[in-house]
């Protein structure tokens, strides 16, 4: 099939490479022609594991192209799919903007029947509005459908997750959308969750948000486990051996973060409550989130006592391991909070240093070599992301080059009576005091 794929950013970019490696022919389109010179290249802008050699394959076969022009992108696709950002709006509802003026962009170009796709995120009854949006500004009687596909996606993992999905969900009201929509997905073995539109869309929120959930909940129990003396390692073990809750996302630590879950979390309450709803659930899960961060802070404030001047060491700085991703990272407001109170920070990760030095903190933030380089005279380590590099440092090195031995681990990642035995003072997530 012939396929458009408006926006080339994560999810869009991700889902072109795949659905040309799959056997279709794919058009990227992106506004920002630097961004498509540098994947016309067979370069990618982002770390993603197997994104940048799937691109470059499939821009080879020339199953994957890349346009600036919508125009060409709208004439190309029977199926075209909007994957634009929808960003946070300060009282946290989504901005939309991009994908009304997408919506318009493509409407003045349909000529002949085409399937319109909402792959971004967005709120419940956006497709209702992208149809109306079209029709308004397409020549009279030009045909069209609107789709609603959301992309359940992770990042570090992204190829993996399109390529082996847990589910696909189409959510449409025309049968003959829904017919092209099934031929798109053939080639990918898992299941297929057909909707209405509004479904579809209701269902990206509320994984998303079940997801956050789960992470506020062993947040919160982590702890009522620090000052019980049990350990969260342990009862998420046992919590999670019950297969209708299972194990993941029960990672006790120092909150969700990342481009995802907070947008969505409050993009969900901000939805609810427009329809008339309040998810007050929802509310507690950022509140927990937020306290989990704080009290964290806290303790590292209590056990340095003055953070002024104090040289601290920071591992990690993406959002979770895996990608390159700063953006709304726990890891950087953890560095952000140190640099406000004096503190001296050194910090190091191994894919993110890159576009921390885009941020304005990283003026006043040291960046070593490596784990190790950046302890060196250290009088606190603080492990934020938990790569798996971290967890395989020599801790009898790392207590000789330190200056006081204290670790704050916010991931959980060091086995704690293994530090202790290195004469660490250590202290993790919801694992006794
Ligand atoms: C998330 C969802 O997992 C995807 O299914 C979804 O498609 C995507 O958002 C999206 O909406 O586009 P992602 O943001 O890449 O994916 O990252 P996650 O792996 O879900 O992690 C999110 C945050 O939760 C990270 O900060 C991570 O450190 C934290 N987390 C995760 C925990 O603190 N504990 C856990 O047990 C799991």
């Amino acid at each position: 099939m012939k396929l458009t794929i408006i926006g080339s950013g994560y999810v869009g970019l991700t889902t072109g490479a795949c659905l040309a490696e799959v056997g279709h022919h794919v058009m990227c389109v992106d506004n920002d022609a630097r961004k498509i010179e540098t994947l016309l290249a067979g370069k990618i802008p982002i770390y993603e594991p197997g994104l940048e050699n799937m691109v470059r394959k499939n821009v080879v076969s020339k199953r994957l192209q890349f346009t600036t022009s919508t125009e060409e992108g709208v004439n190309f696709g029977e199926v075209i799919f909007i994957a634009v950002p929808t960003p946070p709006q300060p009282d946290g509802s989504v901005d939309l903007s991009f994908i009304e003026k997408v919506a318009r962009e493509i409407a003045v170009c349909l000529d002949s029947y085409r399937v319109i796709v909402d792959k971004s995120t967005v709120p419940v009854k956006t497709g209702e509005r992208v149809a109306h949006t079209i029709r308004r500004y397409a020549k009279a009687g030009v045909e069209f459908d609107v789709v609603s596909n959301p992309e359940f996606l992770r990042e570090g993992s992204a190829v993996d997750d399109l390529m082996n999905p847990d589910r696909i969900v189409i959510g449409g009201n025309s049968d003959r959308a829904l017919a092209l929509m099934q031929k798109v997905y053939e080639p990918f073995v898992a299941p297929v969750l057909v909707t209405d539109i509004n479904s579809a869309e209701l269902i990206k929120h509320a994984a998303n948000s079940f997801l956050a959930l789960k992470i506020s909940y062993i947040n919160a129990v982590s702890e009522i486990c620090e000052v019980s003396g049990a350990d969260v390692e342990k009862v998420a073990e046992g919590i999670g051996m019950d297969k209708r809750i299972g194990r993941s996302f029960l990672n006790a630590g120092l909150g969700y973060g990342g481009s995802c879950f907070p947008k969505d979390i409050a993009a969900f309450i901000a939805i609810a409550e427009q329809l008339g709803t309040p998810f007050t659930l929802l509310k507690e899960v950022q509140n927990i989130n937020t306290h989990q961060f704080t009290r964290f802070l806290d303790a590292v404030r209590e056990a340095l006592w003055v953070l002024k001047e104090k040289k601290i060491a920071v591992w990690g700085l993406s959002f979770k391991p895996n990608t390159d991703d700063v953006r709304s990272s726990v890891a950087v407001n953890i560095v952000e909070a140190l640099v406000a109170e004096g503190a001296d920070v050194t910090a190091y990760d191994p894919k993110a240093m890159e576009k921390f030095k885009d941020l304005p903190v990283s003026a006043k933030v040291k960046l070593a070599e490596s784990p190790l380089e950046a302890a060196r005279g250290a009088e606190a380590l603080i492990i934020a992301t938990e790569w798996a590099d971290f967890a395989s440092v020599d801790l009898a090195e790392l207590r000789n080059i330190m200056r006081a031995p204290l670790i704050f681990d916010g991931r959980n990642l060091l086995d704690p009576t293994a530090a202790q035995a290195y004469g660490f003072q250590y202290r993790g997530i919801g694992r006794g005091t």
